[in-house]
């Protein structure tokens, strides 16, 4: 209940207004690198040191107007540039939304495509995330369509989703590159799985399904009964401990990010940054209780 309400107050103009002007924007600089790009760059130059590539990720969604899609492709655009001058290593996480996929599909496809060949002459490569179930159709459509020509695209897929294994299937002969997810949206009871247990049966039947059947997986949980699955059914496979990807988010379980980087494991961290903050903020109270508690201390102000 408690994260329904959170998601849904993440779609909030009201909510939203009186949360970004309070107390708890110090709260966000827990989970978000800052509001400019050098803020995410520098966070990720820290987490390089420590043997963990970075995700970056310019907050911001549901753009509803070109002008927004054409400033987020530019500020993407902006950001491939620096990790050039920089080496950092990192790769870039990009909304289909925010690019206009709502409005005008086939700019969004130009901007992606455009974005996905100035990465890929840098030595980077392009994440697409996966939003609302009303998006999914058309952000496979947009990963069908160029992962022909850029074949390090990889796209997030949530597991919560009962229709994920047969998107998948769909998706075989590209033997995709994929980010599995569990889903971090409010989504009903026809549409997705709620319960714990169906949610984390279909991550393991996915993960095994990538190993077999798709491209380099990156498996995205924080949950280490499934970081662990992984890893027996990487070893079963063949894939091996440097054949997939460990990812996780920016502020959460650092110290195990560390630790399975330490290992030899390929991790990365999803590294988000930007003004527009608050949807993301709340997405990641709703997962947890004890962010809650440190949230409404920050509201009495404790
Ligand atoms: P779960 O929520 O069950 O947590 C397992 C354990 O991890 C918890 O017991 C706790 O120890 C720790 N933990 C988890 N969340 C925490 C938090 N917020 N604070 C502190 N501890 C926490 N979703 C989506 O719909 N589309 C997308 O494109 C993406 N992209 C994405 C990229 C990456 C790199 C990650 C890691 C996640 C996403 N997600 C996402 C979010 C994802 O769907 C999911 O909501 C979160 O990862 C939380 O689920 P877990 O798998 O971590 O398990």
């Amino acid at each position: 209940m408690l994260d329904r309400a959170l998601i849904w107050a993440s779609e909030k103009e009201r909510i939203k207004h009186f949360v970004t002007q309070g107390k708890l924007a110090g709260v966000a600089h827990r989970f978000v690198a800052g509001d400019d790009l050098e803020d995410a760059i520098e966070a990720i130059k820290e987490l390089n040191s420590k043997g963990i590539g970075g995700i970056l990720d310019l907050l911001g969604e549901g753009v509803t107007d070109p002008a927004g899609a054409a400033a987020a492709s530019h500020a993407y655009r902006e950001s491939v540039k620096r990790i050039d001058e920089t080496g950092i290593d990192t790769t870039v996480s990009i909304k289909l939304t925010q690019l206009g996929l709502a409005f005008d599909k086939g700019a969004c496809i130009d901007y992606v495509r455009k974005l996905a060949a100035e990465a890929g002459a840098i030595g980077t490569s392009i994440e697409i995330d996966m939003e609302q179930s009303e998006y999914v159709v058309d952000t496979l459509d947009v990963f069908r369509l160029l992962s022909a020509d850029f074949p390090d695209l990889r796209v997030a897929v949530q597991v919560y989703l009962r229709r994920t294994p047969v998107d998948l299937e769909t998706l075989s002969a590209l033997k995709p590159r994929v980010r599995l997810v569990k889903g971090a949206y409010a989504e009903p009871e026809q549409i997705a799985f709620q319960k714990r247990k169906e949610i984390d049966a279909q991550y393991r039947f996915l993960t095994q399904w990538l190993f077999e059947r798709g491209t380099d997986p990156g498996i995205a949980t924080h949950d280490s009964k499934l970081v662990e699955h992984a890893k027996k059914i990487a070893r079963a496979t063949g894939a091996g401990d440097r054949g997939f990807e460990i990812q996780m988010l920016y502020g959460i379980r650092q110290d195990y990010q560390e630790e399975l980087a330490r290992q030899g494991f390929r991790v990365r961290a999803y590294v988000p940054f930007g003004p527009d903050w608050y949807p993301y903020l709340m997405r990641r109270m709703a997962e947890r209780p004890a962010n809650l508690r440190f949230f409404l201390r920050a509201l009495a102000g404790k």
